[in-house]
């Protein structure tokens, strides 16, 4: 039987040259770590942004890779107190990628003691309570930070200061997405007839888990309904019945533009509010699907609160009045 998880890993790409898109990050890293090796130097810490899905955690490991160095995967949620990190930073060798996902996510006491431990590789941490209490100074090896996050914005300053290399992961270009299909389907050994790959890349909101995601469903149709290729049209139907439309939208984008139209005569209104209407939460209204919508010119942010643009009128099929 095939092992899904194992696929799932293959999927991963492992150097520059396998990483598809983000030319100019890409483009970036490849010079600095170039010289940083060239150097002898550990690279600069590095913090990435952007959207989910968008390949941060597999850039972090290409970077690791790259400088040919370990990696150690933590994530901000996971760090409840000064002591969990004080025992992964005892645990890295010289040269070593810490990898901290959620980076926004970490309590302000960790935070406050990753400060030295990024600019000048020591900790200083108090010992026991009270009078009993000592302050206990640790040398840490040269390493390198890479955090990333979905929101730059919840970034505390001196944090966000102490990161030497930022760089800002984009929704993928079209062309791009149709060539991680096609190295998907090639790994998962799924024939994709020329256009559909097209189809699911215009269709994946501009996000390689997705179109990943999409190119596994819409090869289940394929086996099922069809001869196990898959072509534009089984394609199509698939994602119709799964309810991702011609611009990529799925059900709850769909369901936010048109909570706005319907309701709030396309805005402004407020996030919360919205959120509130569709069940969903405020962070993952913010994090996953306003980003894209905006993007796509189908909302705008506005002092007032979000407002629904007339391209999502006219997508959705609503008639939309001019403003008098
Ligand atoms: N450039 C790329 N080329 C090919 N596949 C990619 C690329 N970037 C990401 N992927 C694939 O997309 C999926 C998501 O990538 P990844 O987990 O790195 O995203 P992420 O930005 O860390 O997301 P999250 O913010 O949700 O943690 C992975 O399965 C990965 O294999
Ligand atoms: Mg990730």
């Amino acid at each position: 039987m095939e092992d899904e998880v194992g696929l799932e890993k293959s999927l991963r790409p492992q150097y520059f040259n396998q990483y598809i898109g983000q030319n100019k990050v890409k483009e970036q890293l490849e010079i600095f770590i170039k010289a940083a090796k060239m150097r002898e130097e550990v690279l600069d810490h590095v913090l990435l942004f952007g959207p989910p899905g968008l390949g941060k955690t597999t850039m972090a490991f290409v970077i690791a890779n790259e400088l040919g160095v370990n990696i150690k995967q933590t994530a901000g949620p996971a760090i409840e107190k000064p002591g969990d990190l004080v025992a992964i930073l005892n645990e890295l060798e010289p040269g070593d990628v810490l990898f901290i996902d959620e980076i926004h996510r970490m309590p302000m006491q960790v935070e406050e003691i990753l400060y030295s431990a990024m600019e000048d590789f020591y900790i200083d941490i108090m010992l026991g309570a009270g009078d009993g209490s000592r302050s206990v100074h640790l040398e840490l090896p040269p390493f390198t930070l890479v955090g990333a996050t979905t929101r730059a914005g919840m970034l505390s300053n001196p944090l966000r200061a102490r990161f030497g290399i930022s760089a800002h992961m984009e929704y993928y270009q079209e062309e791009d997405l149709e060539e991680i299909v096609k190295r998907t389907a090639d790994i998962f050994e799924v024939e994709v007839v020329e256009g559909a790959a097209l189809e699911i890349a215009l269709r994946s909101r501009g996000t390689p888990r997705i179109a990943n995601r999409l190119l596994k469903r819409v090869r289940d149709f394929a086996q099922i309904m069809g001869d196990g290729r898959v072509d534009k049209a089984i394609t199509d139907k698939a994602l119709t019945i799964l309810d991702v439309d011609s611009a990529g939208l799925d059900y709850i984008d769909q369901k936010i533009l048109k909570t706005m139209i319907e309701m709030y005569h396309g805005g402004p209104v407020g996030l919360g509010t919205l959120a509130v209407n569709i069940a969903e939460d405020r962070e993952t209204v913010e994090d996953m699907y306003e980003p894209y919508l905006i993007q796509k010119g189908f909302l705008m942010r506005t002092k007032q609160g979000r407002q629904a643009t007339r391209r999502a009128y006219e997508h959705l099929g609503y008639p939309y009045q001019d403003e008098k």
